[in-house]
């Protein structure tokens, strides 16, 4: 069967990456959660105090950044390697989620973290998640969805998530992070996140995460045998 690309866009918390790992699981295709390399780059930022509005020091540090995934087949998590060290627990913090938007809107950042997405694509057979990626990554892309969840559900969904690996985490918090996350993702000048034209919209808010994959995995199979 020939090989399509998927690209899954929403705002943060709504569940993409679980279905986009899902969906590639069953596809047995690649996955690729592009907040993980935003979030790489943010920990070497945060790590060497990078000024973010400091161009000289951004692009300089983007030289020293090297960004990988390694699949672990136990736990079948995608691990991002910053510089070959395993940052997958790392940048899911707090302190990353704070500053994510911020560095992912830096236009030199943005021009590093797609042209490595787009090679990683070249060979078809890949779900992508992230923002931009149905509207600037792969604007080709076969299938496109953009998922979407009640604001309540997203924030109670990321707090049970948070909670359990800190347990001062307040539902505040995490509220007003996801507000900060939308306001700066959906109006930064690059590559602002928006529905694609012809992305087909999936809103989960009532879905199980079973009901989800079937729906996508119902278009991607449409989508695969229209090719
Ligand atoms: O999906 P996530 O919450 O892990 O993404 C972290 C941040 O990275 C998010 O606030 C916006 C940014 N991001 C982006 O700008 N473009 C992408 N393709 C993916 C993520």
């Amino acid at each position: 069967m020939k090989k399509i690309i998927i690209a899954i866009d929403g705002y943060s918390s709504c569940g993409k990456s679980t279905l986009a790992k899902a969906l590639a699981k069953k596809l047995h295709y690649v996955f690729i959660d592009s907040g993980a390399m935003y979030r790489a780059i943010t920990l070497y930022f945060i790590q060497h105090k990078i000024k973010t509005h400091h161009e000289n020091e951004v692009a300089e540090a983007l030289k020293h950044i090297h960004l990988a995934f390694e699949f672990h087949p136990e736990t079948e998590q995608n691990n991002m390697l910053l510089n070959g060290i395993n940052v997958e627990a790392e940048i899911r913090n707090m302190a990353v989620s704070a500053k994510v938007s911020e560095v992912a809107a830096i236009p030199a950042v943005r021009k590093f973290a797609v042209a490595q997405q787009q090679q990683m694509g070249r060979l078809k057979g890949i779900v992508m998640d992230g923002r931009d990626i149905g509207t600037t990554v792969f604007p080709q892309a076969e299938l496109k969805i953009f998922v979407t969840a009640d604001p309540a559900i997203r924030v109670e969904r990321r707090f049970k998530e948070l909670f359990a690996q800190n347990k001062n985490i307040t539902i505040e918090d995490v509220k007003a992070n996801l507000e900060m996350r939308d306001y700066i993702d959906t109006n930064r000048t690059e590559s602002p996140l928006r529905k694609a034209n012809d992305a087909k919209e999936l809103n989960n808010s009532n879905l199980t995460k079973e009901e989800q994959l079937n729906i996508a995995y119902k278009w991607a199979m449409e989508t695969t045998h229209q090719k």
